[in-house]
């Protein structure tokens, strides 16, 4: 089976879907490999490194044409679908559940989909997990932006000319991003405010030496497969009231609050941004989810009374050193698990398969 990288096309994407030393044990097991030229330049891995690593360098027509498999990061684009060969694979990721227009070109194109996002978050596919190695490297990311925007040092310092506060961080989600943000703010020296709905994060922020804001649930939080499903808008009210002391009080907010398939809940309202600081700093890591923030803009750094608000949409994209290597990773081992050299083997009932097959030559299997 030929398995083939396409550049990424999306705006400040710089992530490529292979890197050359996954590349060589991947040609190991059997495989060939083509890779578009210049694909990985923006994550710095030149031609020459992936011809080294036994890949063969193509165009793009030919990366579409003549590949089995397709790796990418994010979906191609309906025409780049067209132009794959029937019965193709693509494995990138795809976010179908708001995408329907990309699952349809697939159909159309008579290609089979996987899709990174849906690969389940269950133990024996850790390994496949990139929504977590990629959200990891945007709470890290979020941390150092927020550090080099506001004035201050993060950490407390005593000086001969007075002594210098710790920054105060709020973070909002301590998820997979919430809970990197909190370990790199602390390593920064910081002083770390969380607040999560899941009960069972208390004791990880904790654990990472960060303060947890008690907000106590209401029974309108659902709760399906260790994620929340979704909070009514009185809850968030009532978390707003209960968090806008810290929030007033904090140098740097960094919001990371998600509901999948949902948009995002607003968790800091634009009172909130007016009642901080002049000169603190807030990220909002969901802003491509309509944001947790009122006021942040998507792919812009703004000032709103005072405050600067980071909207950077794809954080793990300003690591692509990092992010490339880890996503990598994640789709060598999905790959392997889907087929050997010669044949995927379509177990369409294994769990892993079921959750991230999206299309099936050409069928719609999410189809309600
Ligand atoms: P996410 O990106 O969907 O959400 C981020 C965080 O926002 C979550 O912790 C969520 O509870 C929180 N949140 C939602 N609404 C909120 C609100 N109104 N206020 C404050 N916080 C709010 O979640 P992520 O990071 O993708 O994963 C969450 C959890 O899933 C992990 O902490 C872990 O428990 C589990 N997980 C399990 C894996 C596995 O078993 N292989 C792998 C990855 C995650």
């Amino acid at each position: 089976m030929i398995i083939g990288v396409a550049k990424e096309t999306k705006f400040k994407e710089n992530r490529v879907a292979l890197t050359p030393d996954v590349i060589k044990d991947i040609i190991k097991k059997g495989f060939e490999v083509q890779i578009e030229s210049g694909a990985g330049l923006l994550s710095f891995y030149s031609d020459e490194a992936y011809t080294a690593a036994g890949a063969k360098i193509v165009s793009k027509n030919d990366v579409y044409a003549k590949s089995d498999v397709l790796l990418k990061v994010n979906a191609p684009a309906a025409d780049e679908i067209a132009q794959m060969k029937k019965e193709a694979i693509l494995i990138s990721f795809m976010w179908a559940a708001t995408n329907p227009e990309l699952v349809e070109a697939c159909s159309k194109a008579g290609v089979s989909a996987f899709s990174m996002d849906a690969v389940p978050r269950i133990s024996r596919a850790q390994k496949m997990d990139a929504l977590s190695s990629q959200a990891n490297l945007g709470g890290y990311k979020a941390v150092m932006l927020a550090a080099d925007t506001i004035g201050k040092i993060l950490p407390m310092m005593t000086t001969a000319a007075g002594t210098i506060k710790p920054c105060k961080v709020v973070i909002f989600g301590a998820g997979v991003a919430g809970l990197q943000a909190i370990a790199t703010a602390k390593r920064l020296g910081a002083v770390v405010e969380v607040s999560d709905i899941r009960p069972e994060t208390k004791e990880q922020v904790q654990s990472l030496g960060g303060k947890f804001i008690e907000v106590k649930g209401d029974e309108s939080i659902k709760m399906e497969g260790g994620y929340v499903k979704g909070v009514s808008e009185e809850f968030l009210k009532k978390q707003q009231e209960l968090v806008s002391k810290h929030v007033k009080e904090a140098d740097i907010v960094i919001t990371t609050a998600l509901i999948p398939g949902k948009k995002a809940p607003v968790l800091v309202t634009e009172d909130m941004v007016k009642s901080m600081r002049f000169g603190s700093v807030i990220v909002d890591m969901a802003v491509e989810q309509g944001g947790n923030v009122v006021g942040s803009e998507l792919n812009k750094t703004v000032q709103k009374h005072g405050v600067t608000i980071i909207g950077e949409g794809n954080l793990p994209s300003l690591l692509p050193m990092n992010a490339s290597d880890l996503y990598a990773k994640n789709i060598q081992t999905l790959l392997y698990h889907l087929a050997d050299k010669d044949a995927f083997k379509w177990e369409l009932e294994e769990e892993i398969t079921k959750g991230s097959l999206i299309v099936h030559k050409g069928q719609n299997l999410k189809m309600n």
